[in-house]
């Protein structure tokens, strides 16, 4: 989105109040309740937020200082010292949730195991074993590159154990992008499967991984699981089958003691340069806002199936598949492929099947239920529903209502969560037994965040007009880091306006206060609810051989929210064909990708371009949108290609 356009003109009127047997069952059940705890973090912050850590989560040794704020360096419960999977695990064993199911899994070809809060944590300490075993010692990194299948909790809780740090790549990407991470992080192991079900297909993991450690020094050790069964090398004294490695080791692994501080793991995002950042988040704050944020957004309830439909891989599936939701001794599923495999109706019955209540997802799959028809969820029986969720992307508000009544009967609230790999847990959102809900906002803070709209300047906008949005306070699960680069933490996040947390958003604020999230206004585009770089696609395409430069910007997709558009100008050897069009869309999706894959290719001349060379991606933007380039065009330095890339 451009800067210019952040005067916003969405206008929804329709409000749900909570349906009131939902407020009568809730933890917070109204306004009055909601406004008292933001009343309360407000006065004293570090208060309301020692009282949380101290109910909610379970300590060896409690902490000296709530807050240490070096601005923009944050350490929270310093002195402190906790274990994670201890809290998502051991203390449940001690009372009747040790039989309850923790995680419930179905493959996509329709194989399913349940595990229960005992069998996780003995399925847990043993690979804590695994990884003591084969070397790995506190603070290193493990890399995780896996389908969703239970090993992939198993292995982050383990490592979470022993205070190994996690770095987990999703399962989409290449083997280029998964290298780049795993050699940014110096991974001492990769933690893998052969491969996984994707449609039908295998998705190759571990030749990616082959590919991608081919030279690298600092792996050791590659531990894979038997999922997809078809032939993979194996390299004797680096590789393992899990299955083999975990019948060598019992099941007695005491739970390190981690400082609150301790990294918890490390997981890549996209900013606006071409090199993806190690977010860092820490053991104690992150697990606090993980934990807190489920409880009150989610109203979680010991009878509740939980389904978040995001891949551990991304943000959501670490803090709403697995953290947040096993430190409150919930029921979370996890499913390991496609949507719409074999039909078009896999999530209904899934919800079908195993009773789901309460069911998270993003506005790019509700818009793909849409235009697959109404009919696939008519077939299933939805009424275990109580509460549904989105998160990733504005939500238009055609799709809201859909969702509301197709799935939801009217019944059901909505919970639209914003937030960020940064953020680690969810900041603006409803909590869904108070917050009177607006299609289209994620409405209000959590209690204890605190966010704000300003102008250019950093002042606080007015109601009703469009801004920046920031966090004005430190919060626990705030990220401390980007790895390696303390001074790019600080660039990025801390220098646009000194002492206030930049997002990256533009936003408004109505009259009511709720937020209405108007999308990025920096180079990130967001695919699917996945960010992108504009400059990590155009180093992916200046990479071949035959491009000379290239400019990349988003265009409105129906479906997933935004799409890539690559301008490339090429080499004077090469000329434009489809099949060179091909070859480069080929060429992003080795090295990032399929998420990155340019929908539209086009071949220029010249690109737009300010005198001093900057290029002009708002008209690149417009006319990727198919319109007239309107605003300034007078810094444009040759106003001829305008005309010419209208026209190609
Ligand atoms: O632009 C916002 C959008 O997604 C960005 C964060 O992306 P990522 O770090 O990949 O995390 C996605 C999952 C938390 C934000 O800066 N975004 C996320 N949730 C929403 C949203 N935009 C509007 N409404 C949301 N609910």
């Amino acid at each position: 989105m451009s800067e210019q356009n952040l005067t916003s003109v969405l206008k929804e009127e329709r409000v749900f109040a909570p349906p009131p047997p939902f407020s009568l069952q809730a933890g917070i059940g109204s306004m009055e309740q909601y406004q008292a705890l933001c009343d309360e973090a407000k006065q004293d912050p570090e208060a309301f937020w020692a009282r949380q850590a101290g109910e909610l989560l379970d300590w060896i040794q409690p902490w000296d200082t709530v807050l240490d704020w070096e601005a923009p360096f944050a350490k929270w419960f310093e002195g402190g010292k906790l274990n994670l999977s201890a809290n998502c695990l051991d203390r449940h064993l001690a009372n009747w949730r040790r039989n309850k199911a923790a995680l419930i899994w179905e493959g996509e070809p329709g194989d399913s195991r349940t595990l229960t809060y005992q069998q996780l944590h003995y399925e847990v300490c043993r690979f804590t074993n695994v990884l003591k075993k084969l070397g790995v010692v506190k603070g290193d990194r493990v890399a995780i590159y896996m389908p969703m299948i239970p090993e992939l909790a198993i292995a982050m809780l383990a490592c979470a154990r022993m205070g190994a740090v996690h770095n987990i790549v999703f399962g989409g990407f290449s083997a280029e992008s998964l290298r780049d991470r795993i050699d940014d992080a110096q991974a001492k192991m990769v933690v893998t499967a052969d491969g996984g079900w994707r449609r039908g297909q295998i998705v190759p993991l571990k030749d990616m991984v082959d590919q991608a450690i081919d030279g690298l020094n600092c792996v050791q050790q590659v531990v894979m699981v038997k999922r997809t069964g078809q032939q993979v090398a194996f390299h004797p004294g680096r590789d393992h089958w899990w299955h083999d490695i975990i019948d060598c080791v019992d099941a007695n692994a005491v739970p390190e003691p981690l400082d609150s501080e301790h990294p918890l793991f490390i997981l890549y995002t996209s900013g606006t340069t071409g090199k993806p950042k190690g977010v860092v988040h820490s053991t104690a704050g992150y697990l606090l806002g993980a934990t807190y944020s489920s409880k009150l957004v989610f109203d979680l309830k010991d009878t509740d199936t939980y389904w978040c439909t995001a891949d551990i891989g991304w943000i959501t599936g670490h803090s709403y598949v697995v953290y947040g939701l096993l430190s409150n001794g919930a029921t979370t599923l996890m499913y390991e492929g496609a949507p719409n495999y074999p039909e078009a109706d896999r999530f209904w019955k899934i919800i079908d099947k195993h009773r789901v209540s309460i069911f998270y997802t993003a506005p790019t799959a509700i818009r793909a239920f849409i235009k697959w028809g109404e009919k696939w969820p008519l077939r299933h029986d939805l009424s275990s529903l109580r509460l549904l969720g989105t998160v990733g992307e504005p939500i238009n508000p055609e799709a809201w209502i859909w969702y509301h009544s197709v799935i939801g009967k009217n019944r059901c609230p909505i919970v639209d969560t914003w937030w960020q790999t940064e953020t680690g847990a969810m900041m603006i959102a409803p909590l869904p037994g108070a917050t009177p809900l607006k299609p289209g906002t994620a409405t209000l803070p959590l209690p204890g965040i605190f966010p704000e709209v300003v102008d250019r300047e950093g002042k606080p906008v007015g109601a009703n007009e469009g801004g920046y949005l920031v966090i004005t306070h430190p919060w626990p699960s705030m990220l401390r880091t980007v790895y390696g680069d303390p001074e790019r933490y600080v660039q990025n996040y801390w220098t646009r306006y000194p002492g206030l947390y930049f997002t990256g958003d533009g936003a408004r604020r109505d009259a009511d206060g709720y937020f209405w999230i108007m999308g990025r206004v920096d180079d990130v585009l967001n695919v699917s609810g996945h960010r992108l770089g504009t400059m990590e696609v155009e180093s992916a395409l200046v990479s071949h051989e035959a491009v000379a430069e290239a400019a990349v910007v988003g265009k409105p997709d129906e479906i997933r929210g935004e799409s890539v558009v690559a301008f490339v100008t090429l080499e004077s050897s090469y000329t434009a064909s489809e099949e060179l069009k091909d070859t480069l869309r080929q060429h992003v999706v080795k090295e990032i990708g399929a998420i990155a894959r340019p929908e539209d290719l086009i071949f220029t001349d010249a690109l737009p371009k300010t005198r001093s060379g900057k290029i002009m991606r708002r008209l690149l933007r417009d006319i990727a949108a198919g319109k007239q380039a309107t605003g300034d065009t007078s810094t444009l330095e040759d106003a001829s290609i305008l005309d010419k890339l209208r026209d190609a």
